[in-house]
């Protein structure tokens, strides 16, 4: 049977902290209803203990979704569980995701504590959250720079105080596939297999995605990440880049319902005011936009020789062309067609070469009404 990986969404607890973007009460509903389609098993929808607007948002999310579990953050604070589990009172599935920075950086730097003191603070509000809710995640906050050894001593205390799953964040995006991998090797085969193992990676290296993918492929059952890539600084995994790849290279089912990636991804840019790069990936403008006359001869002969990807995959409308002094003949006369002008094959080259004239001139695309413009005065 082909293994299942949940998808855990934080684009409105991570994806909220990019930096200028809030998202209000009615506005995390409205993408959390949407996120619950697409087929997040795990929507984390904010971070109570940290305004009370945001409590306030987290238990309208866990009052209006119906299937998926709803998370909310809160820190080693007998405070922020409280607060996580009240806002998460009206959740049919709550989860307390519980969080703890493990790395020598941020136990010495950060939170001046020891060692001792973290595993023995893991425990008890882990301990205090399962008083409260049936499912509690750990995230060992950078884990991928913590001691591996004082690593697992940290998840199987999470484990032991009844956290059923245990998330690994490569914090600052630091981890190399190969290193991001084995460090999730080496906790998921240190706990009981009923602990899901959780990847959460983030994009300072623009490794994201892979280290997503290697997490999976050592072992992982859970990916977090966000629509669009959103999140602190570089942002986390793109949730709809993970999905594609898992599904197109056959590693995993996910439950994600990829033909709603492009109108997903266009609602959280807009919620959140960040206009989506047009170069990304699945989602810009330009992924199955097509500008060089070689590659637009071989998309009209077969789609399949320029895109690994269709345009279907996540329900964008079909590819483009755009003609610039780098496309062909056919292009040309294919965009005139669509344009209402009907090129006779004897005239074709003529007016190839009139757009030519003109895209050098202009020194970028010639858009569509030109291009008919030129063809009807040839
Ligand atoms: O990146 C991180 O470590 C986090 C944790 C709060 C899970 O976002
Ligand atoms: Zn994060």
């Amino acid at each position: 049977m082909e293994r299942e990986i949940r998808f855990f969404d934080t684009t409105l607890r991570d994806g909220e902290q990019t930096p200028g973007v809030h998202f209000d009460a009615e506005t995390k509903v409205t993408l959390a209803r949407r996120l619950e389609d697409f087929g997040a098993a795990v929507v984390e929808a904010g971070f109570p203990a940290s305004s009370p607007g945001d409590a306030e948002a987290v238990r309208r999310v866990a009052e209006a979704l119906e299937r998926a579990e709803v998370a909310a953050l809160a820190r080693c604070h007998a405070g922020d569980i409280d607060a996580a589990a009240e806002a998460l009172a009206p959740a049919r599935r709550p989860v307390v995701h519980v969080v703890l920075g493990v790395s020598d950086i941020h136990l010495a730097k950060k939170l001046r504590m020891s060692r001792a003191a973290a595993v023995r603070a893991i425990a008890e509000s882990v301990t205090r959250a399962r008083r409260r809710v049936e499912r509690v995640q750990f995230s060992a906050e950078d884990a991928s720079r913590a001691d591996p050894v004082f690593l697992r001593q940290c998840a199987q205390a999470a484990a032991d105080a009844g956290a059923s799953r245990v998330n690994l964040p490569d914090t600052v995006g630091c981890a190399l596939p190969e290193e991001y991998g084995a460090m999730i090797a080496d906790v998921a085969a240190f706990l009981d297999r009923s602990v899901i193992v959780s990847a959460h990676c983030h994009n300072d290296l623009g490794l994201a995605t892979a280290n997503t993918l290697a997490a999976v492929r050592a072992g992982a059952r859970q990916v977090e990440g966000c629509v669009n890539g959103l999140g602190e600084r570089a942002g986390n995994a793109a949730v709809e880049e993970v999905a594609a790849a898992l599904r197109l290279k056959r590693i995993a089912a996910t439950g994600i319902r990829l033909e709603q990636a492009a109108e997903l991804s266009r609602l959280v840019a807009e919620a959140a005011g960040v206009p989506v790069q047009p170069n990304r990936a699945l989602v810009g403008a330009n992924a199955f936009t097509h500008s060089s006359g070689i590659h637009q001869d071989g998309l009209l002969k077969d789609p399949e020789t320029y895109e690994f990807v269709s345009p279907a995959l996540v329900g964008a409308p079909g590819h483009r062309f755009v003609i610039t002094a780098r496309s062909g003949r056919a292009a040309v006369a294919r965009e005139a067609a669509r344009a209402g002008v009907n090129v006779a094959p004897g005239d074709v080259d003529r007016v190839y070469r009139a757009v030519l004239r003109a895209a050098d001139a202009r020194g970028g695309a010639v858009d569509p009404e030109e291009i008919a413009r030129i063809a009807a005065g040839v």
